[in-house]
């Protein structure tokens, strides 16, 4: 049972959500007294023998005279008049929201009357929930259940008046998220008030049509579906349109902008392309339905948008538990799907791209438990078990599942499509569908540029190939040995250098020989996997971001336990090393077949810059963001070379950092195949490095990290956009940092 949580609320305006919030109030008995102002007296008797209000006033002066929470209900664009009229008659301390659906208009039309120190109270805010009908005869108590409330609040607004809003909305069964201004408009320009524009024009394009009659007349689910919210508000929709014009015509610009691509395409009759357009639109349609219902399994993690990081004594200290390898848990999921068997998983990374594998082998029949608390339970169908998926597979932003799965699939029985988010919709899967060509699989990719969606025809018989991979990646030389699983003879990859190996491994832990000679890694078809026990070692990529953080800060003293050191992937430890930093591996043992030891670093010297050898690049692939952080803040010049893959990762890793670290003040010049760093740093010195920035990450996880641990160093505030991601790979990184004692904030 919520408290009183008011003496007297004051609703200016009684429409859908007003009058929805005020039967919350009623019922939940949160305020003494509730009133309300509108123009209309009947809203107001109306309101009166419903029992939601106590009182009504035409004049809103009458309404907020000794309020202590003052609600504007009304359309958004009589704000500025409103308030300017009860302004001389609120209280000191009056909270002070509004429920509108545009955010800045209303922050400045409270300046335009209270100047630019608002009251501590104002406090934004904007319910997502409604419908098409209004007035005080259409809300409903539980209109806000389970729907997000955003907030908005500025730096003048006081923490006590959020949280006693907070409290407010969490009492009508609402979500709370607070957002700033301008993200709030932006989101919703293209959420809701793109999709209301999109109705009314659809639905007035058919209205003036001569035969309008007979189309309305037979028009079938698909426009009553779509038509819907078109017959909203009409007055309010008008007030949202202009208040939140920027955003919304650059809504309406990327509308118009794909609009023209399915035309295009249907013009040309362009089969493929329409298909790939159509599956990619419903996957991630589908993948949204799982993440609004929650079913990602991903309840506990906080995905937020922006951290920021203030300058303050942060320390860097503790024992940690980092979560999962990525790259071992998305193999225990492929192999325990197509192993005889149950196979069960330990120490799984609940993160996104593992899940995306997860839910792909679900859609294709495989019963999968969990996760739970890092346990999956695989019931593994055998080599010709799995099924034709329903619909095209949603990979995310996973490269990996991408290009491991389109080895796997082209050997199926069944034709399926893999799509992915607009950052995986860029990366070039060519590099894995030639050599699956070449062992005569049907695979096209059919994005622009050699991109996904990647679209596979069954019912191949596969050949054995001989592989010289022209690049060092471990994706393709483990698409092309799972591949060769269902061959005919020997499959054989040829490497330019080792990467690394947890498929050769993982494959033998499941009774597969594979052999490995020199850079040569091949197997025979035709063989079974049977299902086993895995132990997922902790992250030694997410690790890396604590072994910088630690590196660089004075004092720290980190200890990372049962960390993965599979010699394919130490290139970090190495580099670190040769930097000067103060890293002891500790207690080396095997788990699962794979070897892990604890990581003890510490913050006791400074770092120096090296020319990072060629051979420890593909060992240390995916930690270079984080090193280019240690590089900064190392004395004297860094080098990179031979490291071209960093520009086709989850972002162009080269350009995006060096952007970044240029912003933060880092002299650095990125190159085609790596980048020269100016590090700051000078002995036995720990003063800051970075000066305050606005980081774009790209949405690349990594980069959204490495920037985070670079507010160690920072004099100034860093604040990183589209850190979302950050859940892909490391869903409790800002958790674990506020445990080290490194503050970084978090907003959605
Ligand atoms: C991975 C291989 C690497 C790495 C990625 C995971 C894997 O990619 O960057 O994060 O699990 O095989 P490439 O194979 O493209 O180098």
């Amino acid at each position: 049972m919520t408290p009183v949580l008011f003496e007297k609320v004051a609703f200016i305006g009684l429409g859908l959500i007003g009058s929805s919030l005020a039967r919350v109030i009623h019922a939940k008995k949160l305020a003494k007294l509730v009133v309300a102002s509108t123009r209309s007296e009947k809203t107001l008797e109306d309101a009166k023998a419903l029992g939601l209000i106590e009182a009504g006033y035409t004049d809103a002066i009458e309404a907020v005279k000794g309020a202590d929470l003052v609600v504007l209900a009304l359309p958004v664009r009589a704000t500025a008049h409103i308030l300017s009229t009860i302004q001389p008659y609120l209280n000191a301390n009056v909270i002070l929201t509004d429920v509108g659906s545009t955010k800045a208009n209303v922050v400045e039309a409270a300046k335009a009357v209270f100047g630019e120190a608002l009251p501590e109270g104002f406090v934004p805010g904007h319910p997502i929930a409604g419908s098409e009908n209004t007035g005080v005869h259409a809300g409903k108590a539980d209109l806000f259940a389970h729907h997000k409330v955003i907030l908005t609040p500025l730096e003048t607004s006081a923490p006590w008046a959020v949280a006693k809003l907070t409290q407010l909305w969490k009492a009508a069964d609402a979500e709370v998220i607070c957002m700033d201004v301008q993200k709030h408009d932006e989101v919703l320009a293209h959420t809701s008030h793109l999709p209301h524009l999109m109705a009314f024009n659809l639905v007035e394009q058919l209205a003036s049509r001569e035969d309008n009659l007979d189309i309305f007349r037979y028009a079938a689910g698909g426009f009553r579906d779509f038509s819907r919210i078109a017959a909203s508000d009409p007055q309010m929709w008008h007030d949202i349109f202009f208040s939140n014009k920027k955003s919304i015509l650059d809504a309406v610009d990327g509308f118009d902008a794909q609009l023209k691509v399915i035309r295009r395409i249907i013009e040309q009759d362009d089969s493929q392309a329409l298909m790939g357009l159509l599956e990619h639109a419903q996957a991630a349609r589908q993948h949204f339905n799982h993440m609004l219902t929650k079913k990602t399994v991903m309840e506990n993690v906080s995905v937020t948008q922006k951290f920021t990081i203030l300058p303050k004594d942060h320390q860097f200290k503790g024992t940690f538990s980092i979560p999962g390898d990525k790259s071992v848990s998305h193999r225990s999921i492929m192999f325990g799907a197509i192993a005889e068997g149950t196979t069960r998983v330990t120490g799984f990374l609940e993160g996104e791209d593992a899940l995306a594998t997860l839910q792909s082998f679900k859609d294709m029949g495989v019963k999968i438990e969990g996760p739970e608390n890092g346990h999956v339970t695989i019931h593994g169908v055998g080599m010709s078990g799995l099924k034709a998926p329903e619909k095209a597979l949603y990979m995310g932003n996973s490269g990996t599942s991408m290009r491991l799965l389109s080895g796997m699939l082209a050997a199926q029985q069944f034709d399926t499509v893999m799509t992915g988010d607009a950052s995986l919709s860029k990366r070039p899967m060519e590099r894995i569908a030639k050599p699956l060509r070449l062992m005569g699989a049907q695979i096209q990719t059919t994005g622009e540029k050699g991109t996904p969606p990647v679209s596979i025809t069954g019912k191949q018989n596969l050949k054995g190939i001989q592989y010289d991979l022209p690049m060092a990646s471990a994706q393709v030389k483990s698409g092309i040995l799972l591949a060769g699983l269902w061959a005919e003879g020997e499959t054989s990859v040829t490497e330019p250098e080792p990467t690394r190996d947890h498929t050769e491994r993982m494959l033998r832990a499941f009774g597969y020989e594979v052999k490995t000679e020199g850079n040569r890694i091949s197997l025979v078809g035709g063989g079974k996997l049977v299902g086993t026990n895995i132990q997922v070692p902790s992250d030694i990529s997410s690790a890396a971001f604590f072994m910088v953080g630690a590196a660089i800060c004075k004092d720290s003293d980190v200890t990372l336990e049962a960390v993965g050191i599979n010699p394919t992937r130490t290139g970090v430890i190495e580099i670190l090393k040769q930097m000067g930093a103060d890293i002891t591996v500790l207690n080396e043992r095997i788990a699962g077949g794979e070897p892990i030891a604890d990581i003890r670093i510490r913050g006791t010297q400074t770092l120096k810059g090296i020319h990072i050898p060629e051979d420890q690049v593909p060992l240390a692939i995916d930690e270079f963001p984080a090193l280019f952080v240690a590089a900064s803040c190392a004395e004297g010049q860094t080098v990179l070379t031979g490291a071209a893959e960093l520009r086709v990762k989850e972002s162009d890793r080269i350009q995006v950092m060096a952007d970044g670290l240029q912003a933060m003040g880092i002299q650095c010049e990125p190159t085609p195949d790596g980048i020269v760093i100016e590090g700051k740093g000078k002995t036995g010195n720990w003063d800051p490095i970075f000066k305050g920035a606005e980081i774009q990450s790209h949405h690349d996880h990594r980069i959204a990290m490495s920037f985070s641990i670079a507010g160690l160093r920072a004099s100034e505030a860093i604040t990183i956009h589209g850190t979302e991601t950050v859940a892909t790979s490391f869903p409790t990184f800002t958790q674990l940092t506020n445990e080290a004692g490194f503050s970084i904030q978090t907003l959605d």
